[in-house]
């Protein structure tokens, strides 16, 4: 979950749904979305064990599914795909194993995909942009190191 894209669309009257893992995560998007009097279906919940009460327009999901086993994020993936209207769009970003993992983020990363692993899971959708991506990155205190990554715009037919 970008708590700036749920709260964009929200902001834009769409009916919008974030999930998370973390507490802390959701808290602070209910705070913003309060103060701002935007309506947010915000709760924790894990991507792997997500119900999709409704069928959506929209999916969004970046920075994520690399947290998981690959095994964990394709089944995620199908589950999103059959939970979207046709016409609906997806934009899924993913990191790949272009990049190894950091050193001060070892076993986090458990389901690194291969260069091009996400396209192929839209073999089957309109693709509307693709990009494969590297760049920088430090957190407090910890070394500076590279993430490389996939994203994609696809459209359900
Ligand atoms: C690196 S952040 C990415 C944040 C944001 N999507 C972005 O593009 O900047 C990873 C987020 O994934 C969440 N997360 C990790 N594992 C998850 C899981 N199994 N289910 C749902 N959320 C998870 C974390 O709590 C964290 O908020």
């Amino acid at each position: 979950m970008q708590r700036k894209r749920a709260l964009y669309l929200a902001s834009k009257g769409f009916n919008t749904t974030a999930i998370d893992i973390s507490q802390s995560g959701i808290d602070k998007l209910i705070a913003v979305a309060e103060e701002n009097k935007l309506k947010i279906d915000a709760f924790v919940c894990d991507l792997r064990s997500y119900n999709y009460p409704v069928f959506f327009d929209l999916i969004i999901s970046s920075g994520v599914l690399h947290l998981v086993s690959r095994d964990e994020w394709k089944r995620a993936l199908n589950q999103m795909k059959s939970a979207t209207n046709i016409n609906g769009y997806h934009s899924i970003g993913i990191f790949t194993k272009t990049e190894p993992e950091p050193e001060d983020q070892r076993g986090l990363m458990v389901g690194l995909a291969e260069e091009g692993e996400l396209f192929d899971c839209y073999q089957d959708w309109e693709i509307l942009d693709k990009k494969t991506f590297a760049f920088e990155h430090q957190h407090p205190d910890g070394p500076k190191h590279r993430h490389s990554g996939n994203r994609i715009l696809a459209r359900k037919r």
